[in-house]
């Protein structure tokens, strides 16, 4: 018997001291602490952890368990083809652009991907053709990519291979896809989507359309953010035969690990066979608790729900709650503070005027009443608000002085932020949140962006791709 008592270990002690305070959980993982597993599954699950010996099948070249699990999924999401992802998202959004994009391809994607969507082009030596989503100033965040966007940069690139589109954000906002998969099939292009945030809209009629059913040719959903799976559990799903299965099959087979994990390949087949069973069922029940909960938190004065009612096109996905307090002259940041440390309450995250919860289908009706609690203190309160000067809310897209897929071989230097100006970030400098990169790789950092970088710092921000005492990479000359 091994005793842990005496033993140094960090993480395990970070992460028992946290859920042994039982907190509410309005982050991902879906399975929210393992409350949204099966307990018949937790029990023992280490023994599960196999590898592949006769019988166990490999993901590599499914033949038996994996291929029967991975049919299953792709009949369940409504693809024509549907590969297990072991290594998030992240992973499949790589294989996906590769598969798309030789070098020097062009791709249409809104300035507010995931930074996995830069680097896939960046290994693939694609080259961006950036749309701007439209920009929610009362709520500070990206709002939906307008087919009409998409059609201007269809018509100036129309040697684009497609559009590489996010939706749901991470802000729960989904483009009109059907509308947008139609225009751009009338160009011939492809249609990918980064859905990680939307794995569960496939099993609820009121919830905005899925990418498969409205059409696209590929998505890509992280099970892990909103589907009791196990962390870095993804799927992708192939729609049509515009997508080249072999050249997917080959770059699948080189990002993913060569020992993938059969707990987070059997927790995908699990959160499959819980929503193709009950999901429909149990996001009725969430969204009826959400109803619940929205209808006493619009009776706390100064707090604003991101609805459908505010988007210019597109839905808002009623599970993703972003509960604006900048009316209440609070910031996100202040209200996350205050729900942690006064209700034991652990959001997704805050930026200056949100907190957004991920709500699924292992909340209970407890949590959003605890949640509703911790709001109706916090409206009244009025902390130190200081609305940011000079904060930028629009989306910028600096000069471009190296091409992307160039970036890879160049060398760097970092240097003081308050030098860079008129140099080539060899980062992307991206304020997290919302997550809109200020620079891409390649691009050139101006006086402009500084004064903004400063100004989000110097009002609580946090941004990525700033190191130690203000210092950013460049691209060496
Ligand atoms: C929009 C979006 N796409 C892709 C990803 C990457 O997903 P994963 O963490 O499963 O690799 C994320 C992660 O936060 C995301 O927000």
């Amino acid at each position: 018997v091994i005793n842990i008592d005496k033993f140094n270990i960090p993480i395990y002690n970070v992460v028992k001291k946290y859920i042994d305070t039982n907190p509410t959980a309005f982050h991902m993982p879906g399975h929210k602490l393992g409350r949204g597993i099966p307990a018949e599954i937790l029990k023992n699950l280490a023994a599960f952890d196999v590898t592949e010996i006769p019988g166990t099948d490999n993901l590599h070249y499914p033949e038996e368990a994996i291929k029967e699990a991975q049919d299953l999924a792709a009949k369940a999401f409504g693809a024509k083809e549907t590969f297990f992802l072991v290594n998030g998202s992240t992973c499949g959004i790589h294989a996906a652009i590769m598969t798309m994009c030789k070098k020097g391809d062009k791709l249409i994607v809104p300035r507010d991907c995931h930074k996995s969507v830069i680097s896939g082009m960046m290994l693939a030596g694609a080259e961006p053709v950036y749309i701007r989503p439209e920009y929610m100033d009362s709520f500070g965040i990206p709002g939906t990519v307008t087919a009409e966007s998409i059609e201007r940069a269809l018509e100036e690139h129309r040697d684009a291979v497609g559009v590489f589109l996010t939706r749901p954000n991470y802000y729960g906002i989904c483009s009109d896809i059907e509308k947008i998969v139609s225009l751009v099939h009338s160009y011939g292009k492809i249609v990918a989507v980064d859905e990680a945030h939307g794995a569960h809209l496939s099993f609820c009629e009121k919830l905005p359309v899925s990418a498969m059913k409205a059409g696209a040719d590929i998505c890509i959903q992280s099970a892990h953010k909103t589907l009791p799976a196990f962390t870095q559990g993804a799927y992708l799903h192939v729609g049509s035969d515009k997508i080249n299965i072999d050249r997917l099959k080959f770059f699948l087979g080189m990002l993913q690990t060569s020992s993938p994990s059969y707990i987070i390949m059997m927790l995908l087949d699990i959160a499959r066979a819980v929503m193709e069973e009950q999901g429909s069922c149990l996001l009725e029940r969430l969204l009826h608790n959400i109803d619940l909960f929205e209808e006493k938190v619009r009776r706390c004065a100064g707090v604003r729900l991101l609805k459908d009612e505010i988007l210019k096109e597109g839905r808002h996905d009623a599970t993703r709650l972003v509960i604006n307090f900048h009316n209440a002259g609070i910031t996100g940041f202040e209200a996350d503070k205050i729900l942690r440390e006064r209700f034991n309450i652990q959001v997704e995250m805050a930026d200056m005027k949100n907190i957004v919860c991920i709500c699924t289908v292992a909340d209970s009706s407890d949590d959003f009443e605890r949640l509703y609690e911790g709001i109706k203190t916090i409206a009244p309160l009025k902390q130190s608000f200081n609305k940011p000067q000079d904060f930028k809310n629009d989306i910028i897209v600096p000069k471009r002085a190296v091409n992307l897929g160039e970036v890879l071989s160049s060398d760097t230097e970092l240097v003081s932020l308050k030098d860079a100006a008129g140099k080539a970030s060899w980062e992307m400098i991206t304020p997290y949140p919302p997550g809109i990169p200020l620079v891409s790789p390649g691009e050139v950092i101006t006086e402009e962006i500084i004064k903004i970088i400063f100004n989000i710092i110097n009002n609580g921000g946090k941004i990525n791709g700033i190191y130690d005492n203000m210092k950013v990479k460049i691209i060496r000359k």
